[in-house]
């Protein structure tokens, strides 16, 4: 089924990128396969190439998506790799779904989380989160069954079309949708991409054997704030470190808000047009109840259907 149609509640639409414990609870599985993204790289909104000509394959979609494989990753962060074909044809890096937590309790509202992976051709999708509150607690119990997924929800990244270099910046969890952008960029082949990743401690550096592996150990820069990989640094330093010395096109960055806010300056600072992906609590997901507005330059806008990611240089840093 389709959801009702995305309300725009007079708030614009604009949306320009440019320069302005180890445990595997289904074992079934066995070993992961590695992380894919095959979603198309047409920059309409959201169509992988091939389902384009039919105007029924539109839109985000209601789907029981069933539980392949879900295992930790690091104490309290979960992958769970889930078959939701319809919403796998049609993910977008950046994007991500509204899933409704499963359990006893009574769960009113979805959670929104992002996708880390998807690929229409097996149907699959993975999403990677932490325990935070009752709802990922619940998804964490979950070994099997269904999971409902409203999505694919929001507008994901928009790089710009020229040639060039790319310096994605994440920090802790927000690596999320930067995994999927840096294998969409390396597959088009038009930027030379390059990671900075930070998190507390090593085991929080969540995401790093997949870019390494995507892109090479030397383009994957590393940082933990306990400096068991170097100096004890937040990753704003080794980011506006490299910024500094020029020659980046586009920067995307997902991480917490002051960290996005101080990579926007240095990526603007340096000439690049950047990317931000903003994280707002949500309620419908839909554009309805407005409770995931962020200040932009056009106005307040809804994370959850102008966003979550905007051109850095029209969010209204608070
Ligand atoms: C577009 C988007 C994509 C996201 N992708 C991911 C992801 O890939 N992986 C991941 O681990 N998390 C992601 N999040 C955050 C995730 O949605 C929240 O952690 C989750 O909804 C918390 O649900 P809960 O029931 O466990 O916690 P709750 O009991 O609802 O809340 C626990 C705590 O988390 C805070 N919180 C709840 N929702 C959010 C939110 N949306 N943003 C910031 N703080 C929140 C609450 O204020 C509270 O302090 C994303 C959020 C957005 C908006
Ligand atoms: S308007 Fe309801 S979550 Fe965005």
């Amino acid at each position: 089924m389709s959801p009702p149609p995305a309300a725009t509640g007079g708030l614009s639409r604009d949306h320009d990128p440019r320069p302005d414990g180890g445990q595997n609870h289904d074992p079934r599985q066995g070993d992961r396969k590695p992380t894919v993204w095959s979603g198309g790289s047409d920059k309409s909104g959201g169509l992988p190439t091939g389902a384009q000509t039919d105007g029924s394959k539109d839109g985000p979609r209601l789907e029981d998506a069933t539980v392949i494989d879900h295992r930790s990753l690091a104490p309290g962060v979960f992958r769970l790799r889930l078959a939701a074909p319809q919403i796998a044809a049609r993910a977008q890096p950046g994007q991500f779904v509204h899933l409704r937590p499963p359990g006893p309790g009574p769960y009113p509202l979805r959670r929104p989380l992002g996708f880390y992976a998807a690929d229409p051709d097996s149907g699959l999708v993975e999403l990677v989160y932490q325990v935070v509150g009752r709802g990922t607690a619940a998804l964490s119990q979950v070994a099997q069954g269904r999971i409902s997924l409203l999505g694919p929800l929001g507008r994901g990244w928009r790089p710009p079309d020229a040639l060039g270099r790319a310096l994605l910046v994440g920090g802790g969890l927000g690596v999320v949708p930067l995994v999927p952008l840096a294998a969409q960029l390396v597959r088009d082949g038009r930027f030379e991409v390059e990671v900075v990743l930070g998190a507390r401690s090593v085991a929080g550096l969540i995401g790093r054997d997949d870019l390494t592996a995507l892109l090479g150990a030397e383009r994957v820069h590393l940082v933990t704030d306990d400096g068991a990989l170097g100096p004890a640094q937040p990753v704003t330093v080794p980011a506006a470190r490299l910024l500094a010395a020029g020659g980046w096109d586009y920067v995307a960055t997902c991480g917490p808000e002051a960290m996005q806010r101080l990579v926007a300056q240095a990526a603007e600072a340096a000439g690049a047009a950047c990317e931000v992906s903003l994280e707002r609590p949500m309620g419908c997901g839909l554009g309805v109840c407005l409770s995931c507005v962020v200040q932009t330059d056009r106005g307040r806008q809804r994370a959850c259907v102008e966003g979550p990611v905007w051109p850095s240089r029209q969010v209204v840093w608070q």
